[in-house]
This record gives C-alpha cells, structure tokens and sequence, in this order.
C-alpha cells in the first residue's frame, strides 16, 4: 500500500499546530519526526517538549526516525512519552541491533532500521526478519530539502526481491529528496511508505501535493 509520511523538519515552526492540523486533515498516512543528536549528524532538530505539542495535536501516527547515537538510552521515552508508532534506528548507530529492535518490540511499537546511503542492504542478511520496516536514507541525513541520491533505486529492489524471497512484510521506507518527480519510480521499485519534507510543505498546496504523490 502507498502510504506517504510528510516530515515536520519543514513545517512552520512558529506555526507548528497549524501544519499539523493541516496535515490531520490531508491523506497523509502518517507524520515522520526527524530526532537529531549533533553527533550522529551534523545538525540538531527537535526533542521531547516539541515531539509532545506534536502529539497532542496529531491525530495520524507518529514516525519517529532517531539519527541519533545511543537509542537505547532514548527508546523508551520515544515510545512511551511520545508515543510513536513507528520507532527507526540507524544500523550504523547500534553496535547491538538485535537488543535494540527488542527494546522497541518491548514496547509495543514497531521497529525500524534506517541504512545511510552508503550501507548495503546485505548487511540486512541476519536482522531482516526482526524488523517491521527497513527506512533507505536517499539523502546523507542531516538535513531537509537535499538532492536524491538516485542509486538508491537499485537498493530498493534489491531489499523488495529479498523481502519477497523470504515471504517476509517488512516494509520499505525511503526518505531524503523525494517528490512528485521521483514518486512514481520509488512506488515501481517497491516502496512502501515515502517521506516527503520539503516537496510537501514548500508546495503551493500541500493537501493536493500528497495526493497526487500517493496517486
Ligand atoms: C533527513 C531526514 C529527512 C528529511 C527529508 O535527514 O531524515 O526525513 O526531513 O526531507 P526532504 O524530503 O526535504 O529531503
Ligand atoms: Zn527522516
């Protein structure tokens, strides 16, 4: 199913509500939240008290991508007090992957990998079963309104065929650089779920643009 998850790292910040009410209102499927530490990426984005006023106003599921360096310290607070529905780790974060998807589970939340542009899907092999969702960054993380790093494509069917082998459901989230120009390629590769920060919310019309993204 496609099902688009429209970022917050370009919303309005001083008119945080508003974007989120507009998106409640949208088919946006749900609403992805960019956590960033400064360490694992050269950028900082937002935290509890901002993740908390998003909650409280949301009312489609949170997706919360950490690009962050020790999740586990963090987990259970994204889980329980911003209440996510999706929680997604960095592979190249956690030295003990197996225990941090399990911390997730723990919760009652599903569990996310995120692979950086230069990470091969192989390296998938073991874990693959363990998680609901695999997210392909498209963009070095860091930042929004990047250019997509088009060899990501080849990563995408890759992990489908994989996915299909092993008649898993693991869903397939890309994110970083993805629009109305690139939709239509990523949903044939066999994209689940598309993260779209800057192509929605600098569009003319938001509501419209996730539309026609789904379409
Ligand atoms: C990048 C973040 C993305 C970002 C996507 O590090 O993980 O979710 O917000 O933004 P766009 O769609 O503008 O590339
Ligand atoms: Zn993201």
């Amino acid at each position: 199913m496609k099902q688009i998850a429209p970022s917050l790292l370009s919303a309005d910040f001083g008119h945080l509500a508003d974007d989120v009410e507009m998106l409640n209102q949208s088919e946006a499927d749900y609403l992805h939240i960019d956590v960033m530490d400064g360490h694992f990426v050269p950028n900082f984005s937002y935290g509890f008290p901002v993740i908390k006023a998003i909650r409280k106003a949301a009312r489609k599921p949170l997706d919360i991508h950490l690009m962050i360096n020790r999740p586990d310290d963090y987990i259970p607070r994204f889980c329980e007090e911003a209440g996510a529905r999706i929680v997604t780790v960095h592979y190249e974060a956690c030295t003990h992957l197996h225990r941090t998807l399990q911390l997730i589970a723990h919760y009652g939340v599903l569990k996310g990998v995120a692979l950086n542009p230069h990470t091969p899907v192989s390296l998938l092999e073991e874990i693959l079963p363990e998680a609901d969702m695999v997210l392909l960054m498209s963009v070095n993380p860091g930042f929004g309104g990047q250019k997509f790093i088009g060899s990501v494509l080849q990563k995408i069917e890759k992990l489908k065929n994989e996915i299909t082998r092993r008649g898993l459901s693991t869903m397939i989230e890309v994110d970083g650089g993805v629009g109305l120009g690139n939709c239509a390629d990523l949903w044939k590769a066999g994209a689940d779920i598309l993260v779209c920060g800057n192509s929605v919310f600098a569009s003319e019309n938001p509501q419209e643009t996730i539309r026609l993204l789904k379409a």
